[in-house]
């Protein structure tokens, strides 16, 4: 596979985290995005201890100005972003009537805004280059409704709208657009459902990053529209419901 500059988002975390570890393994160059900024610097030091090049951005993905300035460092850094992979994203479950007003925004900011604000800012730099490609986790959520998820399936839901567009929009431009649809998957963002969940049925995160790479990995005229990914044992059980 080509080496190419890959911006991942929520790597101080979960999927983004095993992301940007693989990418790096792979000798991908990676720059790593989250809120964390301790979390993404110890991460970028370590990967760079085993000779992998790697930069630690931090910022918050709802903030457009955050947005803009992690593109622009990341291409000040390395000259050029070939891909990103956008998995900063959060998860809560309430009832509809239950969900407070602000819940709902953080959801559908952090979620669905948050790619757009990404995407704007990347897309010029994708154009003038002829190439680029989008990768970004929705979630089974975003196929199917399931209770107590109207936020996060209708911030899902609406990120397959945006990608379905933006994946014919961008073609003729030469950039990829790939959704990546995993159910249950081991990662902290299930520290707050804690016990009820059945874990040992959950995929592990590295297995959803091995699927970002199989997409990264695929020739220039072949695109991954959509990987769905899901744990083999019990898949819209409790634990299917991410
Ligand atoms: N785990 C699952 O079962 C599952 C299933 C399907 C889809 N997904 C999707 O996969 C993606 C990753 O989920 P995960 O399970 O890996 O969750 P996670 O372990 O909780 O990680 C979430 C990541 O998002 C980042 N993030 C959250 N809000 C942010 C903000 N405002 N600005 C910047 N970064 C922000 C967090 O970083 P900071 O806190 O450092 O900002 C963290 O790195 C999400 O889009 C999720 O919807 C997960």
């Amino acid at each position: 596979m080509d080496k190419k500059i890959i911006l991942v988002t929520g790597a101080s975390s979960g999927i983004g985290e095993a992301v940007a570890d693989q990418l790096a393994r792979e000798h991908h160059t990676v720059v790593l995005t989250g809120r964390n900024r301790k979390k993404i610097e110890a991460a970028a030091r370590e990967m760079a201890s085993r000779g992998q090049r790697v930069v630690a951005i931090p910022g918050d993905m709802t903030v457009e100005e955050d947005v803009r300035a992690i593109v622009a460092e990341s291409l000040k850094t390395f000259g050029a972003v070939n891909a990103v992979v956008h998995s900063a994203g959060v998860f809560r479950m309430n009832r509809l009537e239950a969900t407070p007003t602000e819940e709902w925004r953080q959801v559908l900011d952090t979620n669905l805004t948050s790619t757009y604000f990404l995407i704007k800012y990347l897309l010029p730099h994708f154009y003038k280059q002829g190439a680029g490609h989008v990768i970004a986790l929705s979630s089974i959520a975003g196929k199917i409704g399931f209770p107590q998820e109207t936020a996060y399936c209708a911030s899902k839901w609406g990120l397959m709208g945006f990608l379905a567009a933006l994946r014919l929009e961008a073609a003729p431009k030469g950039v990829k657009v790939t959704a990546i649809l995993p159910g249950a998957t081991l990662t902290p963002a299930w520290n707050t459902f804690g016990g009820k969940l059945p874990r040992e049925s959950m995929m592990a995160a590295q297995t959803v990053a091995e699927a970002v790479s199989y997409a990264l990995s695929q020739p220039a005229e072949a695109n991954v529209d959509e990987i769905h990914l899901m744990p083999s044992r019990d898949p819209f059980g409790p634990a299917g419901k991410a």
